[in-house]
């Protein structure tokens, strides 16, 4: 599906129910691809999910997207986010209790694996479950019987169960923190959600529907983004992945200019540590790795003198002793913005390229 303008996005966000449109969930990656295609495999078979993923990569999504795709989906969608409650009291919440099973328990009260009867339930963070706690899961998804605290007597229930961490819970069974028996138990079918810095090919459709769905959402008309500015958004490595995107243009929206985003995204990158992407499952090119390595040192390197410099190029390029125009084209190449002036349209700043450079603000 070609998206291209963010009129065909608005149409979208006007039909938009719950979830955000497939074509921008899943975008154009083979990574997202192949995980659409399991999903909807999966969603009708009874058989437990484990969605791992980095923060903001959209875990939660997935789950739901599971539920509603699922047989079940009429029935009880029940999230528990494992950090969220603290340790002692995750038991009660998860597994219920009956009265007088510990001093304050004046009545019995179900957990949320008994709510979640015939419907999801979908522990966020399962990594965060304790090793007794996870011996209750593993029963649960072992024999579909729970025990509440005090209970004399098992319960029995049907659940679909959904997991997701953003942890590698292979060196959490490593370190003895998780059972490996519980890991084979839930991992039966795996999603993997790759960072947005792997499918960066997907960021310009993000952008739009994004900048659509807030516009219409907060009444504002912010204008589309500068082919300039989606060109660094395409080069940023997203640590906080679609979240973290979303943030970005959320504040856009409401504040309605290019260089809230443009002196972020740059602040951001001037505080982080040049960190590869590596790829250990495939070759590793030493060259290529070196080479970006080498062009992400130039550009930290050019960024800073530019800064030094107030943006006035022709100053920068004497000081790095390269002439104005292979800074100019360096500059493009490295995704930095023209000139701290992002507030000009990028037509403007084209007629200035060659020219003198402009006083900055
Ligand atoms: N593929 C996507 N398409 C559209 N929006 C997305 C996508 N992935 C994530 N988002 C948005 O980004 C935000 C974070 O997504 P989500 O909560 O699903 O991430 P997560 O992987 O569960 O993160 P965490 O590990 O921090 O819980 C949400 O507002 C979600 O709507
Ligand atoms: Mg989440």
């Amino acid at each position: 599906m070609a998206m291209q303008t963010t009129n065909s996005f608005s149409s979208l966000v006007q039909s938009l129910g719950e979830f955000p449109p497939d074509a921008v969930v899943f975008g154009k990656s083979e990574a997202m691809q192949a995980l659409r295609a399991r999903m909807n495999k999966v969603a009708s078979a009874n058989v437990p999910v484990l969605i791992q993923g980095e923060s903001g990569t959209g875990k939660d999504i997935i789950a739901r997207m599971i539920h509603a795709l699922s047989p079940w989906k009429s029935g009880p969608w029940v999230k528990v986010n494992c950090p969220a409650i603290p340790g002692t009291l995750l038991e009660s919440e998860l597994f219920g209790y009956e009265k007088g099973a510990f001093t304050g328990a004046y009545g019995s009260k179900p957990g949320r694996v008994e709510m979640a009867h015939r419907g999801t339930l979908f522990l966020d963070e399962i990594s965060e479950l304790d090793l007794s706690l996870q011996s209750k899961l593993l029963q649960l998804l072992q024999d579909g019987q729970f025990c509440r605290i005090g209970a004399q007597e098992d319960k029995k229930v049907e659940v679909r169960v959904v997991c997701a961490t953003n942890r590698q819970l292979e060196n959490e069974i490593e370190t003895g923190t998780f059972r490996q028996d519980l890991y084979y138990r839930i991992n039966v079918v795996n999603l993997q959600l790759p960072p947005l810095r792997e499918r960066r090919g997907d960021i310009e459709d993000l952008v739009h529907y994004f900048l659509a769905y807030y516009n219409q959402k907060y009444n504002c008309r912010a204008r589309a983004l500068s082919s300039d500015l989606i060109a660094i958004l395409q080069k940023y490595h997203w640590p906080g992945n679609v979240r973290e995107l979303e943030n970005l243009m959320k504040r856009y929206v409401i504040l309605g200019t290019e260089d809230v985003i443009s002196n972020d995204l740059i602040a951001r990158n001037d505080k982080e540590f040049y960190n590869p992407d590596i790829d250990l499952d495939g070759p590793i090119s030493l060259k290529k790795v070196t080479r970006a390595a080498t062009r992400e040192l130039e550009r930290k390197i050019i960024l800073k003198v530019l800064q030094a410099h107030h943006w006035n190029r022709k100053q920068a390029a004497r000081a790095l002793s390269i002439s104005y125009r292979a800074l100019l084209y360096k500059i493009r190449d490295a995704g930095l913005p023209p000139n701290r002036i992002a507030r000009k349209r990028p037509e403007a700043l084209v007629s200035e390229e060659v020219g003198q450079d402009t006083a900055v603000v």
